[in-house]
């Protein structure tokens, strides 16, 4: 970022109530599952199957969808290398947040680049952070096209496509694996359920 304020005069206030007594006041361990992979792979839909059943047993809970925050607080952001950078990073912060508040995030984002879903584990500092991989194949996600972005990014009419005419950098050892080719949206959220759960 190139407009960035001078850090020399903030002073952080020590608040009483920190991010652990949150937690321990609801009960939960908070977490944020960062769901990654092309647009089409199924994050949205294996994220809300991940959140209803969580919120079903009485935990607190929140979606950051990259289609809802770009109406509101990334609004003012496009598709460019440098927006989509600064996209992430401002979920990241808010994923960060949420956390301290005490909740389980779920971040549905393309977040096509490596680096910055490794900006967003930093940000995340000790929080439980599951970079989640939910992949299809571009000939899967294009038969589905469930938005018909495919179709628009293939004529042209849409730039800076990841998976078209811009980059989708894989995750190399993602903490979760989901092919959305062989496995269902409930057996999705069983795999990410369970490495939530595991010890
Ligand atoms: N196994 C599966 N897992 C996830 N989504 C699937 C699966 N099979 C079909 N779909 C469908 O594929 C589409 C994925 O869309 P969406 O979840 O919005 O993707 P993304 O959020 O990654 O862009 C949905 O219409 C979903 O119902
Ligand atoms: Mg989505």
């Amino acid at each position: 970022m190139t407009n960035e304020a001078p850090t020399s005069h903030l002073y952080m206030h020590g608040f009483h109530v920190s991010p652990e007594s949150r937690s321990r006041l609801l009960s939960q361990k908070p977490a944020i599952l960062w769901f990654t992979g092309l647009s089409g792979a199924g994050k949205s839909a294996i994220a809300d199957r991940v959140e209803t059943r969580l919120h079903a047993s009485g935990t607190l809970t929140y979606i950051l969808d990259g289609d809802s925050v770009r109406l509101g607080l990334c609004k003012n952001l496009g598709f460019s290398v440098a927006d989509r950078h600064e996209n992430v990073r401002r979920v990241a912060e808010v994923a960060k947040l949420m956390a301290d508040a005490g909740l389980v995030v779920l971040v549905c984002l393309i977040s096509p680049f490596r680096g910055d879903r490794e900006l967003a584990k930093t940000i995340a500092g000790n929080h439980i952070f599951a970079e989640i991989h939910v992949h299809a194949s571009l000939a899967a996600v294009e038969a589905r096209d469930p938005k018909g972005l495919y179709r628009l990014a293939r004529r042209g009419a849409i730039q800076h496509f990841p998976g078209i005419d811009s980059p989708y950098e894989k995750p190399t050892a993602p903490d979760v694996f989901i092919d959305t080719c062989s496995r269902s949206i409930n057996e999705g959220a069983d795999i990410v359920l369970n490495w939530l759960e595991q010890p």
